[in-house]
């Protein structure tokens, strides 16, 4: 799976880059291209955004800024083979059936941006999809473009280790899309804080059944 990510701050990815999911498979599995606006910007002295039309606070980031990037990655337009998203407040919001159809794709490529945001004729021509983390305003598209690269990149073979899985969790359909049971590990007591005694009992059916009722109260709460 190949994953473009244009922005204004190419920096911000290097952490993400080390961890898993991602590092697992980076190079690999997954191909992980990062775009900063200001290597391919028309503009001088790396000028990407301006003043808005019709007067008001904060700088818009230039439509032709973000069709210079696209061009230089893919082409002219037109020519876009990968899904372009662009990342909005008021886009169309992130959930796991999103997730699941985005790691169906080959080739996703995620615009981010700051200040106002993209002149509107980027969603218009360019990027029709937009996508949103949540309904609640960030600072910058680089957070939302980490949190769609994490929960598809889960879902790229090999980016996880023995001991995660994306089956049996939140949302699963293992869990017909409820919330995951309650987990405990050791100390089986702590502060007088005890664990439910049938997860000490070895009793695997009994487990299961405790299981799909912390889930099923886990969802209801
Ligand atoms: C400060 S925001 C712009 C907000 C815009 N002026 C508005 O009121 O909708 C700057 C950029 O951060 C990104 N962003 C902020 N919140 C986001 C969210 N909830 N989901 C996805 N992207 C977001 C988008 O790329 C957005 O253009």
């Amino acid at each position: 799976m190949r994953i473009d990510i244009f922005t204004l701050v190419p920096h911000a990815f290097a952490w993400m880059c080390e961890q898993r999911p991602v590092a697992a498979v980076l190079g690999s599995a997954l191909d992980l291209r990062i775009f900063s606006y200001r290597d391919f910007t028309p503009l001088r002295a790396g000028q990407v955004d301006d003043e808005p039309y019709g007067g008001g606070a904060g700088m818009v980031l230039r439509v032709d800024v973000v069709d210079a990037a696209l061009e230089a990655a893919y082409g002219a337009v037109g020519e876009c083979s990968p899904r372009v998203i662009a990342l909005s407040p008021s886009g169309r919001q992130l959930d796991q059936a999103y997730v699941e159809e985005l790691t169906a794709e080959s080739h996703i490529a995620l615009l981010s941006a700051r200040f106002e945001g993209f002149d509107s004729r980027v969603h218009d021509h360019l990027a029709p999809e937009a996508l949103s983390v949540g309904p609640y305003v960030l600072s910058g598209g680089e957070i939302p473009a980490m949190a769609v690269i994490d929960a598809v990149t889960r879902y790229v073979p090999g980016a996880l280790g023995s001991t995660e899985s994306t089956t049996e969790e939140t949302f699963s359909k293992e869990l017909e899309g409820r919330s995951e049971y309650a987990h405990y590990t050791r100390p089986a007591e702590y502060r007088g804080w005890g664990v439910p005694e049938v997860l000490l009992s070895g009793d695997h059916a009994r487990i299961a059944a405790w299981r799909r009722e912390s889930s099923l109260a886990r969802t209801r709460a």
